[in-house]
C-alpha cells in the first residue's frame, strides 16, 4: 500500500500539465508550510529568522526539468538575484541549484555555461554552491559537470544519494568536496539502486561513516532520528570535532528538532525552498513520507 501511495506521487510530480498550472495558482494546498514563499523577499525574510536562531540556510531557486533555453536563462538571472540578495542582507546562507532547471537537458554546454556564471558571481562573494542530485538519467552529466567547473572553482559541492549502487565509488572520488549525504528522492530502477529501506539505510550510514573519517565537510541531510542519534554518538567516539560536519533539514519539517540541534551546539543548516514550481518539489515530499498529507489535509479543513 504504501509504495502505491508513493508511486502515486513520484507520478503526480513528474506531470508537466500539473507541473505548468501550479505555477499559477500561488501557494497552495499546504504547500506553504514547506515552501518559504514565491519571491525572494519572501524567503529573505524567512531566512533573517532562521539566521537569528543559529540556523544557516541552503537556498534552492524551485524549478527543475527545464526544456526550453528562456526558461533556464531566467532562472539562471533569479539564482544570480539570489546571490546578489544574500550578500547584501549578509544572510549565512549559500547556493542549492539543480543542473536541470539550468539547462542540462537542452545542451550540455549551455547547462556549464550558466552553472559557471552563477559560480563565478558566487564565488566573488565566496559563497558555495552546492550542485543537488537528480534522477539516475542526470547523475554522471551532474557529476561531469562539477569536475569541468573545479578546475577553477573551490566553490562547489554536491549530493551523494545513498540509494545507488555507485555510491561508495562516488563517495571515494568527490572525498575532497563539500558532500551533502541524502537517501535518495527519486524513483531508480533495481538495476542502479537499491530498493530495500533497510538496505538504503544501511548504505546511508556506511557512507556517512566513511566521508566523516575520510572527506572534508560532510553535510548529513536526513529527518532521521535514528540516523541522527547514530551520528552523534558516531562523531564522539573517533573524536570527529563539530567543524567537519553539519546536520541539514528541510524547511518546514521537524522544527523542534533543528532547534534543539542548534542548541546542543551542533552546527545546522535548513533546505530552504522558494518560487512559483512548487508542485513537484511537494509531491515529491509527499511521496517520501505520506504522514506529510497532514498539511494538506490540515489545509482543506483550515478553509
Ligand atoms: P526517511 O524519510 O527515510 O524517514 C526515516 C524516519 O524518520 C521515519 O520513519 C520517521 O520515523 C522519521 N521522520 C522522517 N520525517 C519525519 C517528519 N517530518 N516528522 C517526524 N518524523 C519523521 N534527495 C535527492 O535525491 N537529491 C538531493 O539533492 C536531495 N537534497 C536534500 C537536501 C536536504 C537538506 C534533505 C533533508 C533531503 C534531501 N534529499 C535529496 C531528499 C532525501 O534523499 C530523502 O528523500 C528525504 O530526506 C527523506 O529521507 P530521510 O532521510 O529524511 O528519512
Amino acid at each position: 500500500m504504501e509504495n502505491a501511495i508513493r508511486d502515486f506521487f513520484m507520478h503526480l510530480s513528474q506531470n508537466k500539465v500539473l507541473n505548468q498550472g501550479a505555477k499559477r495558482w500561488g501557494l497552495k494546498l499546504g504547500a506553504q508550510h514547506v515552501v518559504a514563499g514565491t519571491t525572494i523577499d519572501e524567503m529573505i525574510a524567512s531566512i533573517k529568522k532562521l539566521n537569528e536562531k543559529g540556523i544557516a540556510c541552503t537556498i534552492d531557486n524551485l524549478g527543475e526539468f527545464v526544456y526550453e533555453k528562456v526558461e533556464a536563462t531566467g532562472a539562471k538571472e533569479q539564482i544570480l538575484n539570489v546571490i546578489e540578495a544574500i550578500h547584501t542582507n549578509n544572510l549565512d546562507a549559500h547556493i542549492s541549484l539543480k543542473p536541470s532547471q539550468l539547462g542540462l537537458d537542452i545542451d550540455y554546454h549551455f547547462c556549464r555555461n550558466n552553472l559557471k556564471e552563477i559560480v563565478t558571481k558566487a564565488k566573488k562573494y565566496e559563497i558555495f554552491v552546492n550542485f543537488d542530485m537528480e534522477d539516475h538519467a542526470r547523475l554522471q552529466q551532474s557529476f561531469d559537470l562539477l569536475d569541468d567547473l573545479s578546475a577553477d572553482y573551490d566553490n562547489i559541492g554536491t549530493v551523494i544519494q545513498a540509494y545507488f549502487f555507485r555510491a561508495i565509488e562516488d563517495i571515494k572520488q568527490y572525498k575532497n568536496y563539500r558532500l551533502r549525504i541524502v537517501k535518495g528522492a527519486y524513483k531508480e530502477d533495481a538495476t542502479v539502486a537499491y530498493q530495500d529501506k533497510n538496505e538504503i539505510d544501511q548504505n546511508y550510514i556506511e557512507l556517512i561513516e566513511w566521508h566523516l573519517l575520510n572527506g572534508k565537510f560532510t553535510s548529513i541531510a536526513t529527518h532521521d532520528h535514528y540516523v541522527i542519534n547514530h551520528v552523534k554518538d558516531f562523531v564522539k567516539k573517533h573524536g570527529i570535532p563539530k567543524e567537519k560536519f553539519e546536520f541539514q533539514m528541510l524547511y518546514g519539517f521537524r522544527e523542534e528538532m533543528q532547534y534543539e540541534l542548534v542548541i546542543d551546539g551542533y552546527n545546522f543548516c535548513t533546505y530552504v525552498p522558494f518560487g512559483e514550481d512548487w508542485y513537484g518539489y511537494f509531491m515529491r515530499r509527499l511521496a517520501e513520507r505520506p504522514q506529510n498529507l497532514n498539511l494538506l489535509v490540515k489545509q482543506v479543513f483550515n478553509k
